[in-house]
This record gives structure tokens, C-alpha cells and sequence, in this order.
């Protein structure tokens, strides 16, 4: 893809969420308070959503698909923990050749929906050692190591502010009500903080060293550029790791992305448990 997808920006972002919007409007009048995306592995989550509405990205205007094994493509509103959702069923990625415009795009048109939260979540590696498969991850903040921004290139002003701040992008409310809810149902979380690469490859072992050194404790190659949009729109944010594989560079195993996603999809039931009695204390 030329480079200039991923730095020049539609001028008609505004239209395009209005079209979205309108499409989904026409076909349902629900409103969702809380936006989730469900990472590798969260895929069961949605069987808990009480659906009002299921949309295929493919009928979404503006919409990207999604091209990854792991991830299906349905846009499902409805109720869960007693909430208004919207929770996408797989989400996108630089590394698919996207700009990260149309990474972000959904979480967009789910804001201009009426949601006010974001809840993310992801499959990562664990750069802190003490971190152990399937563990559970509340992200505290995040280190943009993606070379690039969502927000480059001319601000959308009804949107948000060109240089939107950065102090707390994860919402200390949402967490400590996080922190209760898995207390309750005795999921045990950590936290620690996300450092967003491109990807597709995994790491060297001196680039885990490096990042170790920066102060990051999970590795992954979503989640940022999504938080930042829902930063620039204002919305109070929930990021969730599963701990797929160990990222220890001196004693570094070849590790294969079947495995990341198995391992996901083992700790998946847990974090589904955690985050529907999570957002029902939002
Ligand atoms: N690196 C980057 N992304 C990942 C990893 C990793 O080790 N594990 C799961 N997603």
C-alpha cells in the first residue's frame, strides 16, 4: 500500500460516520452506552449479549473486513450486565494493510452512536516475567511504538482537539470498578502497561530487551490506535490483556501464532465473566 494511505486522511470522515450511522439508524433505534471490542479469543462474549441487532461489517457503509482467521466480522447491539452495548466481533489492524483511519473508523461510529465507554481488549505478550499464561492484564497505560498516529493529518475539530492529552487515557474509575468486580468473582487480574507495535512479526529477542527496558509489560498489535481515537472523542476507557505468550528474551522460545490464539481462547470464558460483571457496575 502506498505510503500516503497511511498518512493522508479522508476529508469526508464526518460524511462517512453520518452514512454509518444512518444505515444503522434505519434498521434499529438503539442506542449503546458502551462500545466493546473483543480481541482474539473474546469471540464468546457475544453469545452473552442479549442482541437487539446483528449487523455483518459487510453491510456497513465504509465499514473495513476483517481478514484475520481468528476474528469474524458482526457488529452486535444489545444488552449485557444490564448494560446498552455495541460489541464488535473482531476488529482491525495495521498489519492488514489498513490505514489506521479505517482501523479506528468503527470505534468512530460507535461514539457517534452514543457510546461513552470503550472496553478493548486483546491478546498480548507478556513482557513482565511474572506474568504467566492466560493471566488477565488491566491495562494501565500504553507506549505507541507504531511509528504512526490515527490522528495525523487535518483534525476534525467536531470531533475533538488537535492535540488531545495523553494523562490518563485508561479511566481510573472504570478500573477500580474492574478491580471489584473481578475481587467478586475471584478472577484474579494484574495490571501493566501495553507498549502497540505493527507487527506482523513477533519480536527479537532484542527488541523484547528494549522493551522491557522502556517499562512495558504486555506487547501487542492492536488496542492503541483505538484508544487514541476514543481519547480524541472523549470517551472513558477500559483496556484488557489475556497473556498469550512469555516474551522473555534469554530464554526466548519460537512461538507460533496457533498457540496465541489457543491460549486466548482458553482464558476467553474468564475475561467474558470479568467484563460482563465489570460493565454492569459502570
Ligand atoms: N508480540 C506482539 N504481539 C503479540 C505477542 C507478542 O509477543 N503475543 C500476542 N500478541
Amino acid at each position: 500500500m502506498p505510503m500516503k494511505f497511511f498518512f493522508k486522511k479522508k476529508t469526508s470522515i464526518m460524511k462517512d460516520m453520518g452514512k454509518c450511522r444512518s444505515y444503522i439508524h434505519r434498521k434499529t433505534s438503539f442506542k449503546p452506552d458502551i462500545a466493546l471490542i473483543l480481541g482474539t479469543g473474546l469471540g464468546g462474549l457475544s453469545k452473552r449479549i442479549k442482541a437487539e441487532k446483528i449487523f455483518d461489517y459487510a453491510e456497513l457503509p465504509f465499514f473495513p473486513q476483517t481478514t484475520v482467521q481468528s476474528h469474524t466480522g458482526k457488529l452486535i447491539l444489545g444488552e449485557l450486565g444490564g448494560k446498552k452495548v455495541a460489541a464488535m466481533e473482531g476488529r482491525f489492524h495495521f498489519y492488514e494493510g489498513y490505514s489506521l483511519e479505517e482501523v479506528t473508523f468503527p470505534v468512530r461510529v460507535l461514539r457517534h452512536l452514543g457510546a461513552k465507554m470503550l472496553v478493548v481488549s486483546n491478546a498480548a505478550g507478556g513482557l513482565n516475567l511474572d506474568y504467566k499464561k492466560g493471566e488477565i492484564v488491566a491495562i494501565t497505560d500504553h507506549i505507541n511504538f507504531m511509528g504512526v498516529n490515527p490522528l495525523i493529518g487535518a483534525n476534525e475539530d467536531r470531533l475533538g482537539s488537535r492535540f488531545p492529552d495523553m494523562c490518563e487515557p485508561y479511566s481510573k474509575r472504570l478500573m477500580e470498578l474492574t478491580e471489584l468486580a473481578a475481587r467478586e468473582t475471584h478472577i484474579p487480574i494484574r495490571k501493566g502497561v501495553y507498549i502497540g507495535v505493527t507487527g506482523p512479526c513477533l519480536e527479537t529477542r532484542a527488541e523484547y530487551r528494549m522493551m522491557r527496558n522502556f517499562g512495558a509489560d504486555l506487547v501487542g498489535m492492536s488496542t492503541v490506535p483505538e484508544v487514541i481515537v476514543g481519547v480524541h472523542m472523549g470517551m472513558e476507557i477500559l483496556g484488557l490483556s489475556i497473556v498469550t505468550d512469555t516474551c522473555d528474551p534469554d530464554h526466548l522460545e519460537p512461538c507460533n501464532i496457533q498457540e496465541i490464539i489457543k491460549t486466548a481462547n482458553e482464558a476467553g470464558p474468564k475475561l467474558d465473566k470479568l467484563i460482563t460483571a465489570a460493565i454492569s457496575k459502570f
